[in-house]
């Protein structure tokens, strides 16, 4: 029987009590979309979404650290996003730098540690330099793992486990007899981290685009119209609430 504690009425919540600790996911996923058209419907650039939207995932984050989530997820760029136009994917891969230039110092006062998923290799260098510094500079902080999605599609990271697999197989590194969910799980990139147990998306669509196909298999999704630069703690402090009222069975009764 699942306990449904009001800590979402709760502006700072902090304490295992007034948080419902036991009932806040451990592990929440965004795909934050919308920035473009929260841009378009005030006659602006698109990248000027993607710049406000920049700002409200340190809104997100304080809520993450203050109800004690233990990862936060978040879609930044998918390995389908190099499609847009040229100076928009140049923004969107500036945008970590910028966004870590303003806010690590208070990452570091909230004890976040930085992690990545996707593939790096093939980013600008400035923008990997940015992302392997604040990686290095909050490694030993062990509150919230901020996880930010970068060149990252669940496929491509499921062909690159495959991949791999075979490899070791071949090398006799592994035996195909010990090849089970559990072993396949580490060789994705999301290695040793619980599944998302919420998933949510904003700007009204209501699909996984690519992110986290093997890790959501049992997430619970939560949707909302509200397009990402309009996202708030407040709303997410809904998400949260909802969750908390959710019965997960995992095909079970
Ligand atoms: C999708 O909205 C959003 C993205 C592809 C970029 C997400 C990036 C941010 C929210 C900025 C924060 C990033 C960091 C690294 C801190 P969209 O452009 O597809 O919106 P649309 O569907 O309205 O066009």
């Amino acid at each position: 029987m699942l306990m449904k504690l009001p800590f979402f009425k709760k502006k700072n919540s902090e304490t295992k009590e007034e948080s419902g600790l036991d009932m806040t996911p451990k592990h929440v996923a965004i795909i934050m979309d919308g920035n473009g058209r929260w841009a378009k419907n005030r006659g602006l650039p698109r990248i000027a979404g993607h710049k406000e939207g920049m700002d409200v995932v340190s809104d997100v984050v304080k809520v993450a650290v203050s109800f004690h989530i233990e990862i936060l997820t978040l879609y930044a760029f998918s390995t389908e996003n190099w499609k847009r136009p040229d100076t928009e994917v140049d923004y969107l891969l500036r945008l970590p730098k910028e966004f870590l230039h303003i806010y690590l110092p208070e990452l570091m006062e909230n004890n976040v540690r930085i992690e990545t998923i996707g593939d790096l290799e093939v980013l600008p260098e400035h923008t990997k330099e940015a992302v392997y510094y604040a990686k290095e500079k909050t490694k030993n902080n062990d509150g919230l793992l901020l996880n930010f999605a970068l060149n990252y599609g669940s496929r491509f990271e499921i062909m690159e486990a495959i991949r791999q697999i075979v490899t070791d197989i071949d090398t006799a590194k592994m035996d195909l007899d010990s090849l089970d969910e559990k072993t396949f799980t580490k060789y994705l990139y999301t290695k040793g981290q619980p599944d998302p147990d919420l998933l949510i998306r904003t700007s009204g669509e209501q699909r996984l685009s690519n992110f986290l196909l093997w890790q959501a298999a049992y997430s619970e999704f939560w949707f909302t119209d509200v397009l990402w630069p309009d996202f708030s703690a407040e709303i997410f402090k809904e998400a949260l609430h909802d969750y908390q009222q959710r019965k997960r069975r995992y095909g079970g009764v």
